[in-house]
């Protein structure tokens, strides 16, 4: 089981590599990896466990967050209906809307480990293509939360932390053009 400490944080100079494409079949390893991600993901979103093993809650990961820089996500949605797992491999965005939104509360990430002022401009709307862990193509389409988060964990495969994207000179730069969510 993954725990807060297998995660690696925003000074880990492996954070800002580019992740490599993932052939098939995927090693036990990576299907492995992508189970415990998914398990954290969930522990972390149901109060009770996330208590019990001091989980920090998160909605998305990137395989090079637990050290391996090879191109998979783990997103864990929780919805109406509940948890909605997305696990993508080799992620691509092949279309985004126009409309432009951030998370008005910040935008948050298991590595890093502080309070963040300033917004983070997403696309409201992504499709995102890729393979399943069997190599089957997948499509999926996003908006809101979920689109950021797709966003949000393709930029780990190349390297960008959400910081990044947060102008230090301005951080409410342009806020605006944006809608909030
Ligand atoms: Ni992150």
């Amino acid at each position: 089981m993954l725990k807060m400490k297998d995660i690696l944080d925003e000074k880990d100079p492996k954070l800002r590599q580019i992740s490599k494409e993932v052939t098939f079949p995927m090693t036990k390893e990576d299907l492995k990896n992508i189970d415990l991600m998914e398990e954290y993901l969930v522990n972390s979103q149901i109060e009770e466990t996330a208590e019990k093993y001091d989980l920090r809650p998160g909605m998305g990961l990137s395989a090079v967050q637990i050290g391996v820089l090879k191109r998979y996500i783990v997103i864990v949605d929780d919805t109406e209906e509940g948890f909605e797992s997305y696990v993508m491999v080799n992620p691509k965005i092949v279309s985004t809307s126009q409309e432009m939104i951030y998370v008005e509360s910040g935008e948050g990430c298991l590595s890093v480990n502080r309070e963040c002022e300033g917004i983070v401009p997403r696309y409201a709307r992504v499709t995102v293509e890729g393979y399943d862990t069997e190599g089957n193509k997948i499509r999926v389409r996003a908006r809101e939360e979920l689109a950021i988060a797709f966003q949000h964990e393709i930029d780990h495969l190349n390297g960008i932390l959400f910081v990044d994207k947060i102008d230090p000179k301005n951080p409410y730069k342009n806020i605006n053009q944006y809608r909030p969510i």
